[in-house]
């Protein structure tokens, strides 16, 4: 599974990258106005960073809107996922830029149907949101394990980006059931290196090893 970092934060990027954990980046609006940067220059600094694909995001609500604004978000790097809303005007443009040879990543999906819709509209990429499911008491898990079924049915190259992740434990379970990509915040990233029995192990030899007087360095 490939490990998407979803933030427009650098430092926290950098810091990931260089333990070899970022195969791509996934930004948003939202993430956009967090790091209280202009989108144009962070996004530069991401892309100038990461090989893998930076996701950036349009905010028009019509095809052409969009369009425009994805040849636009593209001139800043050509490793810019252009990603649009699951609307029917998303699709639109979703084929018109994949069709263009752009990679478009289809973001705001909660049903399979949707998935399907874009994968047919040619989507480079679909975002399943996981948390905002759950947050609404629908299993957000059982959406991607819904689309991967269907995508491996009719060999769809569409790749599965597990995104709205909140836990390490949704990291697992995208894992399990083979999403392609999942787009994590750094916390929850680094949350997956944690476990009280290591901590615990850590204190045990410790104090053990103390008892000897001896030093490696
Ligand atoms: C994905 O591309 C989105 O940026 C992100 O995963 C949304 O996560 P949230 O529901 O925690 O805002």
């Amino acid at each position: 599974m490939k490990f998407f970092v979803d933030t427009a934060d650098v430092d926290a990027i950098r810091e990931l990258h260089q333990l070899g954990m970022v195969d791509g980046v996934t930004t948003n609006p939202s993430l956009i106005m967090k790091s209280g940067r202009d989108i144009k220059e962070v996004t530069k600094e991401i892309c100038d960073m990461v090989d893998g694909p930076v996701s950036s995001e349009t905010v028009a609500l019509d095809a052409d809107g969009m369009i425009r604004e994805g040849h636009e978000l593209k001139k800043i790097a050509d490793n810019i996922a252009i990603k649009v809303p699951l609307t029917w005007d998303g699709l639109k443009a979703c084929k018109a830029l994949s069709d263009d040879g752009h990679m478009v990543n289809v973001t705001l999906c909660f049903s399979a149907n949707q998935a399907l819709l874009a994968a047919k509209a040619g989507a480079t990429f679909i975002s399943p949101f996981i948390g905002r499911l759950d947050d609404i008491n629908i299993d957000g898990m059982q959406l991607i394990a819904d689309i991967r079924e269907i995508y491996d049915n009719y060999g769809f190259e569409t790749q599965i980006l597990a995104a709205s992740i909140r836990t390490p434990n949704h990291m697992t379970e995208a894992a399990k059931i083979g999403a392609d990509v999942a787009t994590a915040p750094p916390a929850v990233i680094k949350k997956m290196a944690e476990h009280p029995l290591t901590d615990k192990g850590i204190e045990g030899f410790l104090k053990d090893w103390e008892k000897t007087g001896q030093k490696i360095l």
